[in-house]
């Protein structure tokens, strides 16, 4: 049987917190779960959810995991907890970690994030901020090596904003050896830290393009991935985003100019007409909602990994 084997660092705040090779661990583990291979009880751990942000999908999936491993989960509601008021992060993590044996945090900054790993003696895991959503490139990932088995000849282009998502993409994608390509509006290109990081990974620094090009960026492309245009916390910036991404909606004509076998990845949740349209949202929704089911068992394998 496959035996888990510890992550080396505690925490999992972003794609780089991992290695090519426990990424490649993950997702077996992941895969066993999901094929009901593997059966592992952890008992009597407590995952702390702290979620300053809306979720369904990385909520839920991480409460079912930590069900699935014979655990339990408690869900802090910043406004009705101490947090809404403004204890400090220090205090909150320094308690917590004496209740909780893992915290899962969704927030705005990544520097809080930081900042309850810092100072939370258990391991913390990064249920999405501004910069980064970890988790999800893992189901990502998980989703594309079922399509096409191995990474090598894949190509992925992400359509749309330069966001948490596309960060995590581009990473993730630089430690397995993805083609990772991104077609922004001028002014929304990904984080230029994450893209120096990335170019520092990739052995092949032509693996990765940033360019406001979408009609040649999904050329030859096998996975066209989207996102939501204005991302959570962006709210007031809806107006103006809908005009500047006039063009990167990821729709047939688009879809015709990627290559035969490709497949459509969205994060969820999804706004028909803006990012995706709804004919390819909908003759690609089984692979999308595969995907969101992914975020369970990669999250049942993260957790075993860093709680084991
Ligand atoms: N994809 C994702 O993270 O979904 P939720 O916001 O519902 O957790
Ligand atoms: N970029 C989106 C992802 C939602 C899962 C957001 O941050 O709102």
């Amino acid at each position: 049987m496959l035996q888990p084997i510890k992550l080396a660092n505690k925490n999992f705040l972003s794609s780089l917190d991992t290695t090519s090779e426990e990424i490649f661990h993950i997702l077996d583990i992941a895969k066993n779960f999901k094929n009901k291979n593997l059966n592992i009880e952890l008992k009597d751990k407590v995952l702390g959810l702290i979620f300053d942000k809306a979720s369904t999908r990385t909520r839920v999936s991480f409460q079912v995991a930590m069900s699935k491993l014979g655990c339990t989960t408690v869900d802090l509601n910043p406004t009705t907890s101490q947090i809404g008021r403004g204890e400090p992060i220090r205090d909150t993590a320094r308690v917590l970690s004496r209740y909780c044996d893992i915290l899962a945090i969704r927030t705005f900054k990544q520097s809080d994030l930081e900042e309850y790993a810092r100072w939370s003696s258990k391991p913390v895991i990064n249920a999405l901020t501004d910069l980064e959503h970890p988790c999800q490139a893992l189901a990502d990932y998980m989703t594309i090596q079922e399509e096409f088995v191995d990474f090598k000849n894949v190509v992925l282009t992400f359509i749309g904003d330069g966001n948490n998502v596309a960060n995590s993409l581009i990473l993730c994608g630089a430690l397995l050896g993805v083609e990772v390509r991104i077609a922004s509006p001028k002014g929304y290109e990904p984080n230029s830290l994450v893209i120096k990081k990335a170019y520092e990974i990739y052995k092949n620094k032509d693996l990765l393009k940033i360019t406001n090009d979408p009609n040649s960026a999904v050329l030859g492309a096998n996975v066209l991935y989207t996102d939501v245009w204005s991302s959570m916390g962006e709210e007031n910036q809806k107006e103006r985003k809908d005009r500047d991404f006039d063009g990167f909606t990821l729709d047939s004509d688009l879809l015709d100019k990627a290559a035969g076998n490709a497949i459509v990845l969205h994060c969820l949740p999804a706004y028909r007409g803006k990012e995706i349209s709804k004919e390819v949202f909908e003759s690609h929704r089984n692979r999308i909602f595969e995907q969101a089911e992914n975020r369970l068992h990669v999250q049942q394998a993260l957790l075993t990994l860093l709680l084991s």
